[in-house]
């Protein structure tokens, strides 16, 4: 994880988790030296080397919580950080927001070709599924977290996540929505896939239901909804090279987007709101829930 609050900021069981998903993740991905290599290589492009790995430390820091190995908590850290890759792929493609960098690179699609770029990132959204259906460090969880396990991540892809909030933001375009429309659309594209991280944390703790079930579910869909509002404020706010993805991209688009729709300090202040919101809601966790209360207050507090 590179978050711009330097790096002695980053409280150490975060910094373990990042570099613990770094290798699970080149270990999951297919070798590019693999046929077909220029797939793959696109793959390991698209994955490796970069981002801030929120999803992923979520799994880690839900999962441990609940007392969790971290070792059975690793395929789940790859399938979410390999889904929310490829949405990343293919959201930068021409037909959507049509950017050329991210992370501070070339976008997929520019280094690979457009044709490259769709099928790498229907190999990554293959790849998470295997991962939860087939991984050894997962035997050990019950087959009934194991199907809700995969269920949980296919909600948050599908219609009702991902790809159906990224229908909305495209049909939005050039529109002004009602505030519940934008809501509705960020806890879909982005929230759904933050929620499941924490679901897939606990469901590999073996925990389903319950008190700490309910408080996990209450935090992911807070700190979902305010990860997307930070992420419309950086647009505004933060310069290319600290977003390694181009500013102001939404403006140019007519993109919704809650400073356009409330202005930066309202925005500023739900997004707020929804941090205090995900924190509150931790209590039930006690000490436990330290970590999961910092990756909160990163969300809001990041730069990039
Ligand atoms: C960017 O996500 C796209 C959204 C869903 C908001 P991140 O801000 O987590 O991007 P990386 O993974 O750090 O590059
Ligand atoms: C992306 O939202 C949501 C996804 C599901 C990928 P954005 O389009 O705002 O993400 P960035 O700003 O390009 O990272
Ligand atoms: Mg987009
Ligand atoms: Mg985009
Ligand atoms: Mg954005």
């Amino acid at each position: 994880m590179t978050p711009k609050p330097p790096e002695s900021a980053i409280p150490s069981p975060l910094s373990a988790f990042g570099q613990r998903v770094e290798a699970a993740l080149d270990e999951a991905l297919p070798a590019a030296t693999l046929a077909p290599e220029r797939m793959h290589e696109a793959m390991r492009y698209a994955v490796l080397g970069g981002g801030k790995r929120m999803r992923p430390l979520l799994v880690y820091a839900a999962g441990s919580a609940l007392g969790a190995a971290l070792e059975g908590l690793d395929p789940s850290a790859c399938a979410v950080e390999i889904i929310h890759a490829y949405s990343l792929v293919h959201d930068d493609l021409p037909a959507m927001d049509d950017d050329d960098l991210r992370r501070g690179k070339p976008t997929c699609h520019r280094v690979f070709g457009e044709a490259m770029a769709i099928l790498a990132g229907d190999a990554l959204q293959a790849l998470a599924f295997e991962l939860l259906a087939a991984h050894p460090a997962l035997e050990s969880v019950a087959p009934g977290c194991r199907v809700r396990m995969l269920r949980a991540l296919a909600v948050a892809c599908g219609p009702a996540g991902m790809a159906g909030g990224q229908a909305f933001d495209l049909e939005a375009v050039g529109r002004t929505l009602s505030l519940s429309e934008l809501e509705r659309m960020h806890r879909y594209k982005t929230g759904a896939l933050i929620l499941s991280s924490v679901q897939l944390g606990a469901l590999t703790a073996g925990v389903s239901e319950g008190p700490l079930w309910d408080a996990l579910q209450t935090y992911g869909l807070e700190l979902g909804l305010a990860f997307q509002i930070q992420d419309d404020l950086l647009d505004v706010l933060a310069s290319t090279e600290a977003l390694g993805k181009r500013q102001g991209a939404d403006q140019a688009r007519g993109k919704p987007t809650y400073p356009a729709l409330i202005g930066l300090e309202q925005s500023q202040r739900l997004a707020r709101e929804h941090m205090d919101l995900a924190i509150a809601a931790l209590a039930p966790l006690g000490a436990q829930g330290l970590i999961l209360e910092q990756l909160a207050r990163f969300t809001i507090e990041r730069g990039h």
